[in-house]
């Protein structure tokens, strides 16, 4: 089967209400959400604090099932978790008992991927995200960006086609950020082809980073617009005409909500 023109990630007419427990009371989250995404994209979804991005990130990722309508990875619906689909969270969740190796080697070895090879693997990694030195360190010896690289490195090792990352710089002082997303660009070259879905409240990195940009509405979440980037990266956001016009549009689609 030739899936050359199959969308990496498909949502068809998507909504998702939580229901409380306790209350009884229901809440849409997403309301009639589609879009896709091409194979070897750097796709962002920009949006404000409760637009569900994260809910996007959970159905995608498998953890959750859409309320109504359909979410296809390669075409096939998500049925739940997934090698193929990595994720970086935010709070980069690593295993304080593990070295940074052994933390990076943990999907491998879920995966029963014989030694040598996640030797290799983990060897490969450390290095593609500059930790070389940093094998034997445990996670309290780290910096956040560094531990966030470990965060990163963990979810490129098992080969999956689709990386997803919640808001993975939001934790990090602003200097770190921004040389971490310079980071992210030089790390996923290593990356042939890699698709990346990558939550972020910061219109800048989206503008740096991203491929296409989707803006959400606040609650509930809703597609307003979808904007293409071909700028080369890294970019300059300070003075390419476009993107700046680009970054007035997004100032005020986001800002109009609030
Ligand atoms: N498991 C859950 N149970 C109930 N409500 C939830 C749950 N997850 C998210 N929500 C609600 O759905 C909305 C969207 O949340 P979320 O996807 O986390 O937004 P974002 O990531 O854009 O900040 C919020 O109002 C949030 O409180
Ligand atoms: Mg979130």
């Amino acid at each position: 089967m030739d899936l050359s023109g199959t969308p990496a990630v498909e949502l068809r007419n998507v909504s998702k209400t939580f229901t409380s427990a306790k209350l009884g009371e229901t809440l849409l989250a997403l309301d009639n959400v589609s879009f896709s995404i091409q194979r070897g994209q750097f796709f962002v979804i920009l949006g404000p604090s409760g637009s569900g991005k994260t809910t996007i990130l959970n159905l995608v990722a498998g953890f959750e099932p859409p309320t109504h309508g359909q979410v296809l990875a390669m075409g096939k619906p998500i049925r739940g978790p997934s090698w193929q689909r990595a994720v970086v969270f935010q709070e980069h969740a690593l295993f304080p008992w593990l070295t940074v190796a052994d933390n990076i080697a943990f999907g491998l070895r879920m995966k029963e991927i014989p030694k040598r090879t996640r030797r290799d693997k983990v060897a490969e990694y450390i290095d593609v995200v500059g930790l070389s030195g940093f094998a034997d360190k445990y996670p309290k010896e780290l910096s956040g960006g560094m531990k966030q690289r470990v965060g990163i490195a963990r979810a490129l090792a098992v080969d999956s086609d689709i990386v997803i990352m919640d808001e993975p710089l939001g934790a990090l002082d602003a200097q770190t950020r921004a040389e971490m997303q310079g980071e992210l660009l030089r790390i996923l070259q290593h990356e042939k082809r890699k698709t990346v879905l990558f939550v972020t409240h910061s219109i800048e990195e989206a503008l740096k980073l991203g491929d296409e940009i989707l803006v959400m509405s606040a609650r509930p979440g809703r597609v307003k617009q979808v904007f293409h980037l071909s700028q080369a990266r890294p970019r300059s956001i300070l003075t390419d005409p476009e993107i700046l016009q680009m970054n007035v549009e997004l100032h005020r689609l986001l800002h109009r909500d609030t």
